[in-house]
């Protein structure tokens, strides 16, 4: 049984978010409605939302929902589709949390065939409903991950919401299967009325597969909290590694996030191997079943003979004090990033960032000035970069100086939440 999808006016609702959002960001509503007193009403109502993402763990889209979830307590819940630290993060911050897990759909992968997608459909159907009938509630559904978009669009004839997607991911063949491109395509075009993505990156992505154009689609950046970086002192970075337990004299690189192979820690270890006395610390965990990348990162430096000089810090919750404790902070996905809170949060840190040039990254760092770019996968040229930031301090510092800066005034929690909030209401009409 499949249910039927009714046709959506993405098409028309695009221009008008860009227009408020993209050109003017924070000029008011400009009213579209009958009457201009019930539309500017309208604007000024927050619209209650469910939002959905179907992980408990904390990925980047994760940090980001916890931010818009966390400033939408009084009206919206979050429904999640498996249980997890998320959860707690949620709770803490007031949000109320619903969890909702189904073992055969959570299996479900990136990569998964037709074959495999088939027989979960008991339980996708099950999700489907359960979304639908919670959404029922709200005036808005909120869809932060692809799991959450095909459960929750696909239930849009039964509840008869508007749909609001957070696209993170950069839809290409690197990062999904056939499959899943093919159910995302024809979902945003029927089922959704508004998409927002997280970089231009990954709205060419979208445009790619879908043929919207990429130009019509609000790039709403992350936001982050600039504030969580200056509470923390980094003029004394002995103290602050004494209490972390890092070596105190060491020259350090840090790299922060999930263990998975195409976030390629595998590279800086590479390059740590052509930079002697230089030191790596790792900051992060498998978050999503990658526990034999961790293992093979594990032999490499034993292979390598780096292990001494590398340090496995594993998930840490105190990421701006781990940032301000490193020298240089790397970032080395093999695929373009579709966006990178990590390089933000370096930058907010003061510390110099070495990024992988590709996806969402080149909108962040330009090159010489805020950061320092290098060819995505390229370990001799990663080792360069750091040798280069290492030998000559005063660059370092400057490229630091600037960074701060960008991070404060391009990457701010209160613009994220501001566009975030007005693309939510302007779905909601
Ligand atoms: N992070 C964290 N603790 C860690 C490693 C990473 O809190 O030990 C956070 C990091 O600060 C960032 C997020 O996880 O906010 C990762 O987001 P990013 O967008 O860089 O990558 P993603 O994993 O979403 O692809
Ligand atoms: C995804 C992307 C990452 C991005 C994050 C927040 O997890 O992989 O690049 O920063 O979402 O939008």
């Amino acid at each position: 049984m499949r249910p039927t999808i009714e046709a959506s006016p993405l098409a028309h609702s695009m221009p008008r978010l860009q227009s408020t959002l993209l050109d003017s960001p924070g000029a008011p509503v400009s009213p579209t409605g009958p009457s201009q007193a019930a539309a500017m009403s309208r604007a000024h109502t927050v619209p209650s939302v469910l939002f959905v993402d179907q992980s408990g763990q904390l990925g980047g889209a994760e940090f980001a929902l916890l931010q818009l979830a966390g400033h939408c307590t009084e009206r919206s819940e979050v429904m999640l589709l498996s249980d997890g630290p998320f959860r707690t993060r949620l709770e803490a911050l007031g949000a109320r949390v619903q969890v909702m897990s189904d073992a055969s759909v959570s299996g479900i992968e990136r990569q998964a065939s037709w074959s495999k997608c088939l027989r979960v459909i008991p339980g996708i159907l099950r999700q489907v409903r359960a979304i639908a009938e919670r959404a029922r509630a709200f005036d808005v559904l909120f869809l932060n991950t692809q799991k959450a978009l095909v459960l929750g669009a696909l239930g849009k004839p039964l509840h008869r919401k508007p749909v609001i997607w957070y696209q993170h991911d950069i839809l290409t063949r690197e990062h999904f299967g056939r499959v899943q491109l093919a159910i995302v395509k024809w979902l945003v075009r029927l089922a959704v009325d508004q998409v927002v993505v997280n970089s231009q990156a990954s709205a060419r992505s979208l445009s790619a597969l879908t043929g919207i154009a990429a130009d019509t689609v609000p790039v709403i950046y992350n936001g982050i909290d600039a504030a969580a970086f200056n509470r923390i002192d980094g003029s004394d970075t002995g103290a602050l590694r004494r209490r972390l337990g890092l070596p105190e004299q060491a020259w350090i690189a840090g790299l922060f996030g999930r263990l998975a192979p195409w976030k390629g820690q595998h590279v800086a270890l590479e390059a740590l191997a052509r930079l002697p006395g230089v030191h790596l610390v790792l900051v992060g965990a498998p978050l999503f079943g990658e526990d034999a990348y961790a293992e093979r990162l594990h032999a490499q430096a034993q292979a390598l003979g780096v292990a001494d000089r590398v340090h496995f810090a594993g998930f840490q919750d105190d990421v701006p004090a781990w940032m301000k404790a490193m020298d240089v902070i790397l970032h080395t996905s093999t695929e373009p990033e579709p966006f990178g809170r990590v390089i933000v949060e370096g930058m907010a840190a003061a510390r110099p960032v070495i990024a992988a040039a590709a996806g969402g990254v080149t909108e962040i760092v330009r090159h010489a000035r805020n950061g320092w770019l290098v060819k995505p996968g390229d370990s001799a040229a990663l080792a360069e970069a750091i040798g280069t930031l290492r030998a000559d301090p005063a660059l370092a510092q400057r490229l630091a100086d600037q960074a701060v800066m960008d991070a404060r005034s391009e990457f701010s929690v209160e613009t994220y939440l501001q566009r975030m909030t007005q693309a939510i209401k302007e779905a909601a009409r």
